[in-house]
């Protein structure tokens, strides 16, 4: 479980002497559930990855506290970083490497064993189906094997908790789908998912909780039936861009 209190975000920019403040996130409150896909869904620069590096431990928010699993994300940092696996966007393979020898790689980090990370390897080429690429050169792979490979690296530990940046950017419909497919299942096995997207279509068919994020503050809160039903229309399309068209008065 994922527990979100009041959480800000202010960048400091400091350029040539003087500095500028960016508020990107204004206090926001959400909780993801363990067998559940929250997704955040905001248009770019909304503050989703923001959100998501905050989680993960990557950045310390300005104020607020995240728990993952009941732990804190800055006392407990070390024990919220083995629990979970991260996958972001600017995520940076080395194109020498196969992501049969990654994935080996990343266990040993975690920690496993040889056994456990040979027999996880298996599960994970199967389930993404890496097959054909597992032992050929990141350098030569396309954009959808790359994300595969990002992907089966940030799980390989089998971590209770996901948290994906946007994990369907750049990929074809079935590859997508493969992804989506694979992210219900380990919701449906009990773990906790969290996805950030501006991907209408992928909030609508696999999140069960949604926020929408727009500005660094969330706006809506709850199932898609719950907020199409609050705002009188049948779409979330209507909704988002409700939102969309106050902020540009
Ligand atoms: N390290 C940083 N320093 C200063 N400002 C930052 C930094 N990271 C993000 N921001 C600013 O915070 C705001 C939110 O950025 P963020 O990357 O969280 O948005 P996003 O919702 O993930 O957008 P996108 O859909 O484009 O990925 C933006 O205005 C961005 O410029
Ligand atoms: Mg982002």
């Amino acid at each position: 479980m994922i527990e979100i209190h009041d959480l800000t975000k202010v960048f400091e920019n400091k350029k040539k002497g003087s500095v500028s403040y960016k508020e990107a996130i204004k206090g926001i409150n959400f909780i993801c559930n363990p067998g559940e896909i929250f997704g955040l869904l905001g248009p770019n620069g909304a503050g989703k990855t923001t959100t998501l590096r905050c989680i993960s431990t990557l950045i310390k928010p300005t104020s607020g506290s995240i728990t993952v699993n009941g732990y804190d994300s800055i006392k407990d940092d070390r024990k919220v970083r083995s629990i979970i696996g991260f996958l972001t966007s600017d995520m940076k393979l080395d194109g020498f490497f196969t992501p049969d020898y990654m994935m080996d790689y990343f266990g040993r980090l975690n920690k496993m064993t040889p056994k456990d990370i040979a027999e996880r390897k298996e599960v994970l080429i199967k389930e993404l189906h890496m097959e054909e690429f597992r032992y050929k050169k990141i350098d030569k792979l396309s954009t959808g094997m790359k994300q595969k490979t990002s992907i089966a690296i940030s799980l390989i530990h089998n971590p209770d908790i996901i948290i994906f940046d946007e994990p369907t950017n750049g990929l074809d419909v079935v590859t997508a789908k493969n992804v989506t497919d694979f992210l219900k299942k380990y919701a449906n096995e009990g773990k906790t998912v969290l996805i950030s997207t501006h991907i209408m279509s992928v909030a609508e068919h696999i999140c069960d909780k949604l926020g929408i994020l727009i500005e660094g503050l969330i706006k809506e809160l709850g199932s898609l039936d719950e907020i199409v039903k609050r705002n009188k229309t049948d779409n979330l399309e209507d909704v988002f861009f409700r939102y969309l068209e106050v902020q540009d008065v």
